[in-house]
């Protein structure tokens, strides 16, 4: 961990006020840019100007933010950060540990969040106590899709056990039907991964191995027959795989042209943004085994000069976090509302499972931060895990290999 500077603790005091005379202004950085996504931020950018504020798009395509989190880079670098960051996770505390974040306590602390977010998710949004990000929502990432029409005429149930998903894969192939509609870019690759891990593993398997990085772990036989399930699944791909954005491969399930995706509930976005609906068209259960992955989208605001900028940050913490933007925002995301407040009357009947799974698993200790999209570590052990599971999944690397390189990875990472 990086020790925090005296700057960054100067800069970290300084609270947004909400200037009396000022003109909310937004710069806002993003990657939602999929036909739900872009549909989910609108919603924002509506509320925000009808609220009489000016925004400006910044969206930098790329499923699951590596090209955003590197234009961010680039923009702090020079200076010249945008007023608002779609940033998750550890990364929030990271960029605070340089400085240069904005507190946004002032507007939590009025619009009393500590009462309507639960604890362990809220968590993620505090930087020494203060309140340095807004919650936007909870996507789970241990979802499996399913085209219904293919399932249907197959005679094929959502699978509740990996061997059972790839028994309904080897049916599926032999009747010239491509199980698995995949996009092989390494962050879905990784998703695919942990939801093997919590699946084969368990809750407190994955808490060792994914969060708290335990050699042991990393290094067991059962990591080892994640790896054999991943080369199993490789086998279910097509064979233009390499490099699809993650939509398309959903595309491909509601076209009829896969039976299968395992992703987060953004797909679902893309469905309802495409006029399917759940049940009917397609159908969602969460990936064999028990536990919640979570995955909280948020925003983060940085440290910007000028009173117009300051009010901007202030207006949209506020909106994100308010209850009609929680509603209708996710009600086109996919994911459900953080805020624990809003009514789910409308929304659909994944959305009801993901909500009672959720309270279930938080119970039980099996609510659990996703290691793919950023929740459950910094950025550099993450990347190391992720390189090591694309390296495998797109090679012909043996699972004890993998297995190997994984501990080393992750020991060199630390
Ligand atoms: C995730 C993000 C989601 C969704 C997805 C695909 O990391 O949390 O909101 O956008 O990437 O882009």
């Amino acid at each position: 961990m990086k020790a925090r500077s005296v700057l960054a603790a100067s800069a970290a005091v300084t609270c947004l006020a909400l200037p009396a005379l000022a003109e909310p202004q937004a710069e806002v950085l993003h990657w939602w840019t999929s036909g739900g996504e872009a549909k989910s931020v609108a919603v924002l950018q509506e509320e925000f100007a009808e609220r009489g504020g000016t925004w400006t798009d910044m969206p930098v395509a790329g499923g699951g933010g590596d090209a955003a989190m590197t234009a961010l880079r680039a923009r702090v670098l020079s200076g010249n950060a945008p007023t608002a960051v779609q940033l998750k996770g550890p990364a929030i505390q990271e960029w605070y540990e340089e400085g240069v974040l904005a507190d946004i306590s002032e507007v939590a602390e009025a619009q009393g969040w500590a009462d309507v977010l639960p604890d362990q998710l809220a968590a993620h949004m505090k930087c020494d106590g203060s309140w340095c990000a807004a919650p936007v929502n909870v996507h789970r990432i241990n979802w499996i899709w399913g085209n219904k029409e293919i399932l249907d005429a197959n005679g094929i149930e959502m699978p509740t056990t990996w061997e059972e998903f790839n028994a309904a894969a080897e049916k599926l192939q032999a009747a010239g039907i491509t199980p698995l509609a995949h996009g092989g870019q390494a962050w879905q690759d990784a998703t695919v991964f942990e939801t093997v891990v919590l699946g084969l593993g368990g809750a407190e398997f994955f808490q060792s191995a994914l969060v708290d990085l335990d050699p042991e772990a990393l290094g067991s036989d059962t990591m080892k027959a994640v790896f054999d399930e991943m080369r199993t699944l490789r086998g279910y791909v097509d064979d233009n795989f390499s490099g699809r954005d993650w939509n398309l491969a959903t595309a491909m399930v509601m076209n009829g042209e896969a039976a299968f995706q395992i992703m987060g509930d953004w797909a679902k976005g893309e469905f309802l943004a495409a006029g399917k609906v759940p049940g009917e068209d397609f159908t969602c259960a969460p990936t064999p085994g028990e536990g919640f992955l979570y995955n909280v989208d948020s925003f983060a605001m940085f440290e910007v000069d000028g009173e117009d900028k300051q009010a901007g940050q202030a207006l949209l913490a506020e909106l994100i976090v308010g209850p009609s933007f929680q509603e209708t925002f996710n009600l086109n995301k996919g994911s459900i509302p953080v805020r624990s407040d809003v009514s789910l009357e409308a929304f659909d009947m994944c959305a009801h499972i993901s909500a009672e799974d959720m309270a279930a698993d938080s119970e039980n200790g099996s609510l659990l931060p996703s290691y793919a999209h950023g929740m459950a570590l910094r950025g550099e052990p993450a990347g190391a895990i992720t390189d090591v599971v694309t390296a495998h999944f797109n090679s012909e690397m043996s699972s004890d290999e993998a297995v190997e390189m994984l501990v080393n990875a992750v020991a060199a990472a630390q």
